[in-house]
């Protein structure tokens, strides 16, 4: 059976050190070479389509770029006969969704045919575990650059915001590295209770002193971290809900004060698009503090690592740890 990639949980911690290590990797070959790799877009985007498309062109694949409209998923016709479609003529079919279960309903459909094609969730109303990759490699580069030392084990990261699809993969990847999260969001737009204990299992499970906290008070959460991390307060989907949204996280801008509190040597992340002057202040976003540009090019590194690791064989994927 295929493996899929629709959150972090699809991976080990071992795993999720293959795919960081593929990523980075000097040479990986055209392991794509002859295969066509589909990209659904039902939601708009910058960052995520052009660095899966290069991240295929470079692994020596050709990228079809394919508009959610076009395919209509469970509208024109269900996912799962999207995806038994495009399989017989892609290697791998990446999707952006409104609903997760989309891509649960596509990968469930591949893998009861029998059909060795991987679905990658390209963000969901759930999860963009794509992002938390590059976000792990952008944290990996600052806080070795600003401390030293190459490792996560033992970092803090303070995510402040809406505990959204961006937040809930974050925080998974970070546990699974054995970081410290704290996540600061108001009342209704905090992690549930139900993430909270598959975090705290997946930190127990990874065995590496990862943890998770929710707080509401962001000076609380930024608290001498290595790391602060801010996402838009209405995601795709939740235009409706703007306005409610704008007076629910007054106070959780990610401001200079904010950053003057979290101390020394705080790198400030963003996954982009910015809404300057709402969840960051433009100061900080352009600050020499923030990463982001680092990050948005460490889409296309963690694509790389993401797509080769899924056509590796399992001998491949070990090999390429120390
Ligand atoms: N960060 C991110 O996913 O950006 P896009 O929506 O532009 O792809
Ligand atoms: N949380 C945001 C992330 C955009 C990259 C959204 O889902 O719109």
């Amino acid at each position: 059976m295929s493996r899929h990639f629709l959150e972090l949980d699809d991976v080990s911690a071992v795993e999720l050190d293959q795919i960081l290590a593929m990523a980075e990797a000097a040479e990986l070959g055209p392991v794509l070479a002859g295969n066509g790799v589909a990209l659904v877009f039902e939601k708009p985007s910058n960052r995520t389509r052009n660095s899966t498309e290069m991240a295929v062109v470079g692994l020596g694949g050709h990228p079809v770029y394919i508009q959610g409209h076009e395919v209509g998923l469970d509208m024109r016709e269900p996912a799962a006969d999207v995806a038994r479609t495009l399989a017989s003529y892609h290697r791998i079919i990446c999707a952006r969704v409104f609903d997760h279960g989309a891509l649960e309903r596509m990968a469930d459909a591949l893998d009861g045919d029998g059909t060795e094609v991987p679905v990658v969730n390209l963000l969901s109303d759930r999860a963009h575990p794509c992002q938390a990759v590059a976000d792990l490699l952008t944290l990996r580069d600052a806080i070795a650059t600003v401390k030293g030392g190459d490792g996560l084990v033992g970092h803090s990261l303070a995510y402040v915001g809406d505990a959204n699809n961006v937040c809930r993969s974050l925080a998974m990847a970070a546990v699974m590295v054995g970081m410290d999260v704290r996540v600061a969001a108001p009342d209704g737009y905090q992690l549930l209770p139900g993430d909270l204990d598959w975090l705290e299992d997946a930190a127990r499970a990874a065995g590496r002193s990862g943890s998770v906290e929710a707080l509401s008070d962001p000076f609380e959460a930024v608290d001498g971290v290595d790391a602060i991390y801010t996402d838009v307060w209405t995601s795709m989907g939740q235009e409706a809900e703007s306005l409610e949204r704008l007076a629910a996280f007054e106070g959780y801008c990610v401001d200079d004060a904010l950053l003057e509190a979290a101390g020394e040597g705080a790198v400030v992340l963003h996954c982009l698009p910015a809404h300057r002057g709402e969840e960051i202040a433009a100061s900080v976003v352009d600050g020499e503090r923030s990463v982001v540009w680092r990050q948005a090019a460490h889409r296309r590194t963690a694509m790389r690592g993401i797509l080769a690791w899924l056509v590796a064989t399992p001998a491949e994927r070990a090999g390429v740890l120390p």
